[in-house]
């Protein structure tokens, strides 16, 4: 029987006992973990998203000759919800990824859910799945909505169908490393996005682009990658999958969104909270000398949340940030923003969806 009530809000059902899955929960990191249900919904070309279902998880059929298949049109999201010791689920922001949704679905020339579609369907997967949510201070239900080009084509043209698909699994720290240091190699030949092309929206193919550097990169004992601009190959982009901070004195820098970065939900969310907590920050062009030079450096993103950056090597050279824990500074933006997230301190922001 389906957890879900249908028609009931987010908050309505919250009052529902529910019992927890049987995994052990001490052990979770960021690998699926397989759960009850995911969402579908499906529109055709020139026509809006309509009904969408919750459906049983499992495996979905496409035609061989689907866009997403053939040509990469697809993008993907990720958040997070959060189970407080009073039982009730907090999602985070979750209008911020409906709308970085449509904005990369219109550079990707696909159709796509509106805020409220999405919003209500990442609820009704959520409720789906309430089971899967870890209990409070294990972790969190990862959140995954995808959008692809579903149709049949054959020569290169936009899809005739599209689907809005979401699953879910429980997750704990993304980098094996835990919360302890991760360890950054930059990357000078090998480009994560061009001026002009898609690196700012959540597109599939940005990932797949990434691997050959990030493999290389973990076989050599790092924990990721840092790319830079491919134009003067001295700026810095990002990581594969999170948004990089710079800390030096009172001045927190990041590389400004420009077309080939990442709008981070949690970047964007860092320096809010960094700027209420009287830091002075910083969306600009950062040079490598300029990190190669911090006092501090940490990484942002969903999956990753707040991970201080242990050591970066750039052209043989590395150089050492304190390798045994969170920086001053990256451990008082993650204390804030990770209590906000789990519903621990006042939400002035209102950022949290109960
Ligand atoms: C996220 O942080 O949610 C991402 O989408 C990054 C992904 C590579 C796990």
């Amino acid at each position: 029987v389906s957890p879900f009530k249908r028609g009931a809000t987010f908050s309505e059902t919250q009052s529902e006992t529910c019992e927890l899955a049987d995994i052990d929960w001490d052990d979770l990191g960021f690998a699926y973990v397989p759960t009850d249900y995911m969402y579908s919904m499906k529109c055709t070309k020139g026509v809006n998203f309509s009904k969408g279902e919750l459906q049983r998880f499992g495996n979905i059929e496409l035609s061989p000759s689907a866009g997403v298949l053939n040509y990469g049109q697809g993008l993907f999201e990720g958040l997070k919800a959060y189970r407080k010791e009073d039982g009730n689920l907090l999602l985070f922001r979750p209008e911020e990824n409906a709308m970085r949704m449509i904005m990369g679905a219109e550079r990707m020339c696909m159709p796509s859910p509106t805020v409220e579609q999405f919003v209500d369907a990442v609820k009704a997967t959520v409720l789906a799945n309430k089971r899967w949510v870890p209990p409070p201070g294990k972790g969190s239900l990862y959140i995954r909505p995808l959008l692809m080009g579903s149709g049949a084509v054959l020569g290169l043209a936009p899809s005739p169908e599209y689907t809005f698909l979401i699953y879910v699994s429980p997750v704990g720290n993304y980098f094996k490393e835990g919360v302890a240091p991760i360890h950054l190699i930059v990357e000078y030949e090998l480009h994560r996005a061009t001026p002009g092309g898609t690196g700012g929206v959540k597109t599939i193919g940005n990932y797949a682009a990434v691997l050959k550097a990030q493999s290389a990169a973990k076989a050599r004992g790092f924990s990721d990658v840092l790319y830079l601009d491919c134009v003067q190959k001295k700026y810095l982009e990002e990581v594969s999958s999170c948004n990089i901070f710079v800390v030096k004195g009172n001045t927190i820098s990041t590389p400004a969104i420009k077309g080939t970065i990442l709008p981070g939900i949690t970047r964007k969310s860092i320096i809010d909270v960094a700027r209420s907590q009287g830091f002075q920050v910083e969306e600009r062009l950062v040079t490598v000398d300029e990190l190669l030079d911090a006092d501090e450096v940490f990484c942002t993103g969903t999956a990753v949340v707040v991970s201080p950056v242990g050591s970066i090597t750039y052209k043989g050279r590395r150089v050492s940030y304190g390798e045994e824990g969170f920086g001053a500074v990256s451990e008082q933006l993650y204390s804030v923003l990770t209590k906000l997230q789990m519903g621990l301190i006042e939400d002035k922001m209102n950022w949290t969806m109960e």
